[in-house]
């Protein structure tokens, strides 16, 4: 069934999704591609009338005097620019002769379905009966340029994606220098804008504010997705809650420079842009040559931001995330940074696994410290050989022992990167990314490698496939510690320096994949300085990534909410770790340590040989919380029930099986307050006609009553405490 038509009679094209409509049309002689309609599901398609070419300044072909009026206020699907449009374009160009204009105008169009995979790129993918694809070709006669709007659906999910192909048809070359993924004109309802912002260790903290005249954005030139701001808008109207107003998200599937913006226009439109940042963006196309922008991910909802939610999280698990882990239970692990930080060695780490396999804990993730001359993080990377010093008896009696406990064993690189001080860099100055004549920054001691060039990237792959190969490694943390400065490389020419930023993350991607293809049963978890690359484009590759390297559990509330926003629990990479916490200090139950986690992958960052007796003994009963409630957490539908960021006392949210049959609700109650009765919490996404048993208290409620009527949480007392609610369905 194809949810992807056109109407000839009115050269309209119709995307529907099983709740949203999405609608193209064609018009005037000269064929301009105008956005008609986004929102709630429309079965009539007789809308053209929403892109008012029938008032003034009315089309060229009826007043070719007042262009530049046509253009200004066109809802072009894709705006290019210098034509007219004053309002934010996509598509920019620098021509050999200096110019910069370009106009697109439709020529033809394939609808087909299934969907293309995006060549080098991550990106959504499914089968021929889950998702079709409608590709617009358009053309800039003068400059010989085509550019294909790629739109595909899926037929069960409130999505669309859009991507952009450009191909130069002319004999010059010709200097793409913005091209942008994805625009969205819509009429202004007061709406909002939630973004999702914050820093080391507080990650993705979600901001909501008014789209006022002119521009907002969000975006990062720190050549990553960043710590600071997110590749991900939404647009709310302003009653937005968890099961009420409209909300439209924009999602990109990408790691580096990005650029997300609102723009407020005279005539009261909003329109909506996401792409590759244009800053320090210039790519030379050749003829015949094809550049690929990278998805967007758009989804709808009338219902709230809870059904957006939830649309990303099953079209991450189910279109993006890869490989065998997808569906599967995690294995526990157990990670020795802030246990030892640069300080071990093998005996210290057996000690540890010794402890954590008598405890229930899977796996050991040996972290940065076991290479090279690695003592602190002033030196060695680069020098991917294992420090026998500190490893005694070297990796595989290392990882054979671990094994003889029955756990598995991981590792950290930090491939990416090269220090001044390592034996890589003596080698090769020449490949860390770098201007001539001018001495590069430094951050965090250590430089950048030029990954555009092939033979860099192939070097640093043979490194580390010779490290997983050399013993059973059966999980991987790909860490990354700057952000990029001093953008040069010395393999570029002056024409094509401007390519850096763009071919520094595909060679990131490439290695990934060689990666994954390689050792397909390697779980592979990303992680930068924290969650400084938690993003779609990451997704694609591992299906876990490092949150933050916060693990309090009371700041994890924010970074965990903000994060479940978008992305599934089973993505986000949360440990139970050691207090007073080593970023903020604060002192938290190990029982609400364990609730928090339980949100996410569950680990343990800690040094389990030296952690209190009574928090030790706890250990083995989180393990079977975690295995009694992973496959809930990891497959269920995902719904926030009282916001900390918001309320500042207390924090719930509750994950429901697909077939309503069983829930769980995490409760934490992070402020105690005084004089208080229980507090009534109203749970989501229950069968109102079934009855539910809770597990604790053996007390049976309707799911009406749950819902609507809502649950008494008895009053706990003291701060920073948690409480699970189980749900079982009645028979
Ligand atoms: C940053 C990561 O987020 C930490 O978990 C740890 O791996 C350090 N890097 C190691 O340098």
């Amino acid at each position: 069934m194809m949810g992807i038509k056109y109407y000839e009679d009115e050269r309209i094209f119709k995307l529907d999704t099983p709740k949203s409509t999405y609608m193209i049309g064609i018009v005037d002689d000269e064929q301009f591609v105008g956005h008609i309609y986004y929102g709630k599901r429309i079965e009539d398609y007789h809308l053209g009338y929403l892109m008012r070419t029938e008032e003034a300044p009315y089309v060229p072909s009826k007043n070719n005097r007042d262009r530049t009026s046509f253009l200004d206020c066109f809802p072009m699907e894709y705006p290019a620019h210098g034509l007219g449009d004053y309002r934010e374009d996509c598509l920019m160009v620098k021509t050999p002769e200096g110019y910069t204009a370009c106009g697109l105008n439709y020529v033809s169009h394939q609808i087909f379905e299934g969907k293309k995979p995006l060549e080098g790129l991550p990106a959504t993918y499914g089968k021929e009966d889950e998702c079709s694809t409608l590709e617009l070709v358009c053309m800039d006669q003068s400059l010989k340029l085509e550019v294909t709007l790629v739109y595909s659906i899926f037929e069960k999910l409130d999505v669309i994606t859009r991507s952009v192909r450009v191909r130069n048809l002319n004999d010059a070359p010709i200097t793409l220098t913005k091209v942008y993924s994805a625009c969205l004109d819509v009429e202004n309802k007061d709406y909002e804008m939630i973004t999702l912002h914050g820093s080391w260790a507080r990650e993705r903290h979600i901001q909501k504010r008014v789209i006022g005249h002119g521009k907002q954005s969000v975006s990062s030139l720190r050549g990553e997705s960043s710590h600071q701001d997110h590749p991900f808008m939404a647009i709310a109207s302003p009653d937005i809650k968890e099961n009420q107003g409209e909300i439209y998200g924009l999602s990109f599937i990408y790691s580096g420079n990005f650029m997300a913006q609102t723009e407020l226009d005279q005539f009261n439109t909003v329109r909506a842009v996401m792409g590759i940042h244009s800053t320090d963006f210039a790519w030379v196309l050749e003829k015949e040559e094809v550049f690929t922008a990278p998805e967007v991910i758009m989804v709808y909802s009338s219902e709230g931001m809870g059904h957006m939610t939830r649309t990303y999280h099953d079209l991450f698990r189910n279109h993006l995330i890869r490989g065998k882990y997808t569906h599967k239970k995690r294995p526990i692990l157990i990670n020795n940074w802030e246990a030892t930080y640069f300080d071990f060695n093998t005996d210290k780490l057996l000690d540890i696994a010794r402890e954590a396999s008598k405890l229930g804990i899977e796996m050991l993730v040996m972290d940065d410290g076991w290479f090279g001359s690695r003592s602190s993080d002033n030196c060695a990377l680069g020098d991917w050989q294992v420090n026998e010093e500190k490893i005694k008896g070297g990796l595989k009696y290392l990882v054979d022992e671990v094994n003889k406990l029955g756990m598995q064993f991981g590792i950290w690189f930090e491939p990416e990167m090269i220090s001044p001080d390592s034996d890589l860099y003596r080698a090769h100055p020449d490949w860390a990314i770098q201007i001539p004549n001018r001495t590069p920054s430094l951050c965090r001691n250590q430089y950048v490698l030029d990954l555009s060039r092939k033979e860099i990237r192939d070097y640093v792959y043979d490194m580390m496939s010779k490290v997983l190969r050399s013993a059973n490694i059966t999980y991987v943390k790909w860490d990354m510690n700057r952000q990029i400065s001093d953008m040069g490389s010395f393999y570029l020419d002056k024409e094509h320096q401007g390519e850096l930023y763009h071919r520094y993350v595909l060679g990131v991607y490439d290695l990934q994949e060689r990666l994954i293809r390689d050792f397909p049963d390697l779980l592979l978890e990303n992680c930068s300085g924290g969650g400084a690359r938690f993003d779609p484009g990451m997704l694609y590759y591992s299906p876990q990534i490092w949150c933050s390297d916060d693990t309090d559990a009371v700041e994890r509330l924010k970074i965990q909410e903000g994060t479940a926003m978008i992305y599934p629990l089973s993505s986000m990479g949360a440990h139970v770790s050691d207090c007073p916490n080593h970023t903020v200090g604060r002192v938290t139950s190990f029982e609400t340590r364990g609730y928090v986690a339980l949100a996410g992958t569950f680990g343990y960052e800690l040094d389990v040989t030296r952690i209190s007796e009574e928090d030790r003994n706890m250990i083995p009963d989180q393990v079977e919380m975690y295995h009694k409630y992973n496959d809930l957490v990891r497959e269920g539908d995902y719904y926030r029930i009282a916001s900390y960021s918001e309320n500042h006392t207390h924090d719930a949210w509750q994950v429901v099986s697909k077939d309503k049959k069983e829930a769980l609700l995490t409760y934490i109650q992070v402020l105690a307050e005084p004089n208080y009765h229980s507090r009534r919490i109203y749970l989501k996404g229950l069968d109102i006609h079934t009855f539910y048993e809770v597990e604790e208290t053996k007390k049976v409620y309707s799911g009406e009553a749950l819902m609507y009527a809502g649950i008494n949480i008895e009053r706990i007392f003291g701060d920073f405490k948690g409480k699970l609610i189980h749900l079982i369905a009645k028979a």
